[in-house]
């Protein structure tokens, strides 16, 4: 039953041909687009929360998870090559491996995008609360900067940030390439900045006990790291609009990738070599505190108030605080000012990249046609734009960034893990048909990719292990009770919607 209702590759390649977008996308266009989804709150954020796990041995977890997203990214390649349409992960596990698969495939994207987006918004918020207090003499009450966890009541910037990128998306607001041109241009610029400023800055010393806690530590801080290189995909999913995809889509994801983890390591390298080194905080009894918790917070307030340098770990806006402390404070501030400006488009991005693998599982009759209608005026998908909204927004209101990382990460270590299988089964079942990128190495490379995602998976704090096994189960009530009957596939309808009104305007870019 598993593999049942595989959806043939010629009908989605056909109905791609028949009702694609526009390509308009170059190698370079996707590269640009990648470094865009890419680099955000990991690196401008989680940093800290590494450190906490981590210590120094951070700079090993952005190695491990670069590594394995490198492995996932050539596995992507291969198959976004042959099925070069909108949908990524959940078109191609419809073509290998069939309906349920897919759907669960899908169901995990919104985890890996839409609780992805709320992440980004809570990473933004510790920028923008700095920004305000630094330029502005603003200070924001904690209360309503921090959910219940971390003692507050709700993260009010996130909700701001949430609410208006879904009303700019609502209204057809899409980034076009030349503003996304200007804000990979502005992240790299900070980060580059930052590099130039506290590699020849490093103290050595901060670099020992380099593994403060362990292998288990730095597992723990790969998995959740892996966050800094979420967004690759949305390279993949932006296939069906790439002019020559077959050349241009594995370029595009393998150079944006490469790109970010040089500079992720020497981002990392100058914070654990600043002076406030990496160690992650304990309490007073010498115990390791969890990241995002009441504890830490209030450890973290003592330090300060005893007239400590707030370690690393303890910081919102990790990459400035890092350089205030070098005595740099107009720099430090300057790349708070970057990340202010930046993250709010990832944001965009992977709210976003939801709408678009929301309407390709109402394309295939999976979700209400309702769902995927398209707003008279703004010829956008309203509904389902709105609906992850709110989603993202409850989400952001009420979670730390470090959970809600962690949860996103474990939904898209799944469906990146189903796209590894993927492709060894189109290999085995399909041998002979065109592979315009093939992936090197297949028989190490997707198992290494398998191998590592579930490494990653089963290093993520419990919690965050168990997200994906209840969301799983939801999505299965779900399916059987809704969407089985309602698949095209399944009522034998293959080449499906033809009509105009279900295919959103794909770009009205803002300048
Ligand atoms: N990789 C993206 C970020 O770090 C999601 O914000």
């Amino acid at each position: 039953m598993i593999f049942g209702r595989v959806k043939p590759l010629d009908a989605i390649l056909a109905t791609a041909e028949k009702r694609g977008l526009e390509r308009t996308l170059g190698a370079f266009q996707l590269t640009m687009l990648g470094i865009g989804a890419v680099i955000g709150t990991g690196i401008f954020v989680l940093t800290s929360e590494a450190a906490q796990k981590a210590g120094p041995g951070m700079m090993i977890s952005f190695v491990i998870a670069g590594f394995v997203c490198a492995v996932a990214a050539l596995c992507y390649s291969e198959l976004a090559s042959m099925v070069p349409v909108a949908g990524s992960a959940y078109t191609y596990t419809y073509a290998v491996m069939g309906e349920l698969l897919a759907w669960m495939v899908g169901w995990a994207l919104i985890l890996e995008y839409a609780v992805g987006a709320s992440a980004v918004a809570v990473g933004w918020s510790g920028y923008v609360v700095g920004q305000l207090r630094n330029l502005l003499g603003i200070d924001i009450p904690m209360e309503w900067v921090n959910g219940p966890s971390a003692g507050g009541y709700v993260n009010l910037p996130a909700m701001i940030i949430t609410v208006l990128v879904t009303w700019l998306l609502v209204v057809g607001t899409t980034e076009s390439a030349r503003v996304n041109a200007v804000l990979v241009a502005i992240k790299v610029a900070a980060l580059t900045l930052f590099i130039v400023l506290s590699i020849p800055m490093m103290n050595v010393e901060n670099f020992q006990p380099f593994m403060p806690t362990g292998m288990v530590g730095v597992a723990g801080a790969a998995a959740s790291i892996f966050f800094a290189y979420v967004g690759f995909d949305a390279v993949s999913t932006a296939a069906e609009e790439t002019k020559n995809p077959q050349r241009n889509v594995p370029i595009g994801l393998i150079a944006s990738l490469l790109f970010c983890t040089i500079f992720y390591i020497l981002v990392s390298a100058g914070a654990i070599g600043s002076p406030l080194g990496a160690q992650p905080v304990r309490d007073a009894a010498g115990t390791l505190l969890a990241p995002g918790s009441s504890e830490i917070a209030a450890r973290c307030q003592a330090l300060v108030a005893g007239g400590a340098l707030e370690p690393l770990p303890c910081s919102r806006e990790a990459l400035a605080h890092v350089l205030r402390t070098f005595g740099w404070v107009k720099i430090g501030n300057l790349i708070g000012l970057a990340a202010t400006l930046a993250l709010p488009s990832v944001v965009l991005m992977m709210m976003f990249g939801q709408t678009r693998v929301f309407f390709t599982m109402a394309r295939d009759g999976l979700l209400p046609d309702k769902l995927a209608s398209v707003h008279p005026r703004y010829k956008t998908p309203h509904v389902v734009t709105v609906v992850t909204g709110i989603a993202a927004t409850i989400a952001a209101a009420f979670l730390p960034v470090g959970k809600l990382a962690d949860y996103s990460n474990s939904g898209t270590l799944f469906a990146f893990f189903m796209v590894a299988i993927s492709v060894l089964v189109l290999r085995k079942v399909d041998p002979t048909r065109h592979r315009p990128f093939r992936t090197p190495a297949i028989w190490i490379v997707a198992p290494l990719a398998i191998v590592g995602c579930l490494y990653l998976y089963f290093s993520l704090p419990l919690i965050a292990i168990l997200v994906l096994p209840v969301w799983g189960a939801l999505g299965l009530l779900i399916y059987f009770g809704y969407s089985r009957r309602r698949s095209y596939v399944g009522r034998g309808i293959i080449d499906v919607v033809d009509d105009p009104a279900m295919q959103p305007e794909i770009a009205k870019p803002l300048d």
